[in-house]
């Protein structure tokens, strides 16, 4: 399993940028300049059009991108029943697999699982979902992502009201002794990217913000320079 948390250190700033706002046509040139980044992990956010009004791409796809870099996937699964898929995304090479807390009827076993399979659980809440619904299992999982948008489309404007919670979470983390990583999704970019990391934030998936620029490899130094904090 890929190390998650140094010793010692409080506080990361992992950039993970997000492939949905990838040009699809040319997803070669796409990981060439991922992979010559700063960038830390490739997000992947496969959707089923049932969990979240949309749908992406799936593992045919994600097999041939799993190719074009050693860097760490994490495969956000905006998906029902994801514990369906714990071989397959283990089978791509995933270091993380994240799945949503509202989709696991039985999320302990779900964790448990994908300790088994040998990579790192993250556990995804969706805007509306309180940081409490997680107290029980909060020394149990690697990592809580927090949505900072509604899950299904890239593009959205931030939601303000998570910077309070990502508050919260540090402060249930701090007082569990967990050792979770905190991560966000939608909506980072520049301009929201310092408060974040105020706020206590580790790891900043930003899909349209890096994709959409001119120069990406840059906009991942600024992003992780604007997360040093
Ligand atoms: C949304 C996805 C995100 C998305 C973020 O459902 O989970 O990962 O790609 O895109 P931006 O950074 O454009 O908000
Ligand atoms: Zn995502």
């Amino acid at each position: 399993m890929i190390e998650l948390r140094t010793q010692g250190a409080r506080q990361h700033n992992l950039i993970a940028p997000s492939l949905l706002a990838a040009n699809f046509a040319n997803l070669q040139s796409e990981m060439e300049w991922f992979n010559r980044s700063e960038a830390d992990w490739l997000h992947l956010d496969v959707m089923d059009g049932v969990f979240v009004p949309n749908i992406s791409f799936g593992f045919p796809v994600l097999e041939h991108v799993a190719r074009l870099t050693t860097k760490p996937l994490d495969v956000h699964l905006m998906i029902v029943q994801p514990e369906k898929f714990i071989s397959q995304v283990r089978d791509l090479g995933a270091a993380i697999m994240n799945v949503h807390q509202e989709a696991c009827i039985h999320l302990h076993r779900t964790v448990q699982q994908i300790h088994e399979a040998g990579m790192r659980a993250a556990v995804t809440l969706n805007p509306s979902t309180p940081v409490s619904s997680l107290e029980e299992i909060i020394c149990d999982v690697d990592v809580v992502m927090l949505m900072t948008v509604n899950p299904g489309f890239g593009a959205q404007k931030f939601i303000e009201h998570s910077l309070d919670k990502v508050r919260r979470l540090r402060e249930l983390i701090v007082r569990s002794g967990s050792q979770a990583l905190i991560e966000v999704d939608g909506g980072v970019n520049r301009k929201t990217a310092p408060a974040l990391c105020e706020a206590g934030v580790d790891v900043y998936v930003t899909g349209s913000a890096v994709y959409g620029s001119s120069d990406p490899v840059q906009e991942v130094e600024a992003l992780k320079q604007l997360t040093t904090c």
